[in-house]
């Protein structure tokens, strides 16, 4: 096992669809096999800073709970808990408020991402694309909570509360961990050292595309619901996104990224799926056309699939088990917390 803390979260956006599955969530079912100590956080406070849904957020935390027990996630090997549980997330995240400037704020690119999101459930695309485009002017970016606006330092919070040494991120998330890493500096300088500087286990796998439009990401918050395939997706589901997934008019299977976006992402997704290279996946594929080729990612898919849909299934329907795996998980992360959190008070003069 290798030394260190390992932490990150994802929000309860419901069941996860298979680019979290590829890009993060897998990995997260490898670290917890790798490092001697890992927690991994539902990340409720942070889903709060854009409007909600009451209900339907408890009921997302649960099902993000069911799927990642259903995806491998391990609760006695890593803490598995919700974030707004442990209340110590956000009295730290007050505290490296207070050591962080407006404007450092400003440039992170969180604020235009999800500003984006906010404005994407009110306008055309096309109309937002032009706003980000034009940089988001101060005007538009008033429709923003302050919560959304201090998300990251929340994070940072997240970060430094169990003084992690290793964060798993996407490439969009460096800057935010850059601004953890700065907070742990600037409170070890002003206060003594405490927090390690976390570092970044960066995912070295290629972002999951949408399967109607290959140029953007496949993303929860797409309003073309063929465009993304959730992990309790049917075989039928599957197979009709799959079917319908927008490629090109080559009928040969080639992976080129550059020119072929459509095509390459079904390379890509069967790959992952059926873990195997991507030049082996490609050569499966001699002599199909797409067409027959995309019945060949559906069965990978779905064969992969299967199993953690039957679980997500089975632990959905007892909901008091999973009220009390999080019960038990956000026990031990406090028990984590606590002592630093208190340690962090003491420094600042409480
Ligand atoms: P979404 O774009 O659906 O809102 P999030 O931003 O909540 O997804 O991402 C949750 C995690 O899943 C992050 O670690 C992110 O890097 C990863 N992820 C999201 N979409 C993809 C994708 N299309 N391909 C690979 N990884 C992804
Ligand atoms: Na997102």
């Amino acid at each position: 096992l290798l030394l260190g803390r390992v932490f990150s979260g994802i929000q309860p956006t419901g069941v996860p669809h298979l680019g979290n599955y590829l890009g993060a969530l897998g990995n997260w079912v490898s670290l917890q096999n790798q490092y001697s100590s890992v927690l991994y956080s539902i990340v409720d406070l942070h889903s709060i800073t854009q409007p909600q849904d009451p209900k339907l957020l408890r009921t997302n935390i649960l099902d993000m709970v069911a799927s990642l027990l259903a995806c491998g996630i391990d609760p006695r090997r890593a803490v598995l808990f919700q974030q707004s549980q442990v209340s110590e997330h956000a009295e730290l995240s007050w505290i490296l408020g207070c050591l962080t400037s407006m404007p450092r704020l400003r440039h992170l690119p969180q604020w235009k991402v999800r500003i984006y999101n906010v404005l994407l459930q009110k306008r055309s695309r096309k109309i937002i694309k032009q706003i980000i485009n034009n940089q988001m002017k101060s005007k538009q970016k008033n429709e923003g909570s302050v919560g959304l606006y201090t998300y990251p330092v929340l994070q940072a919070a997240d970060i430094l509360l169990y003084k992690s040494t290793h964060v798993p991120v996407g490439e969009d998330q460096v800057q935010h961990l850059e601004l953890a890493q700065d907070l742990a500096r600037i409170f070890n300088h002003r206060f003594g050292d405490l927090f390690p500087e976390p570092r970044a286990l960066l995912s070295s796998t290629r972002k999951i595309k949408s399967l109607r439009e290959p140029s953007a990401k496949m993303s929860k918050s797409d309003p073309q619901t063929m465009a993304t395939v959730f992990l309790t997706d049917s075989p039928d589901d599957v197979a009709l996104k799959i079917r319908r997934s927008v490629t090109d008019f080559t009928s040969e299977v080639t992976f080129d990224p550059e020119n072929r976006p459509g095509v390459s992402n079904l390379v890509s997704i069967h790959a992952a799926m059926a873990t195997i290279s991507v030049e082996e996946a490609v050569s499966q594929a001699t002599g199909l056309d797409t067409g027959a080729y995309k019945q060949l990612v559906t069965e990978a898919v779905v064969q992969r699939l299967t199993p953690i849909r039957l679980q997500v299934e089975r632990l959905r329907s007892d909901p008091a088990h999973l009220e009390h795996v999080l019960a038990q998980g956000a026990s031990r992360a406090r028990e984590l917390a606590a002592p630093v959190l208190e340690e962090v008070k003491q420094r600042v003069g409480f």
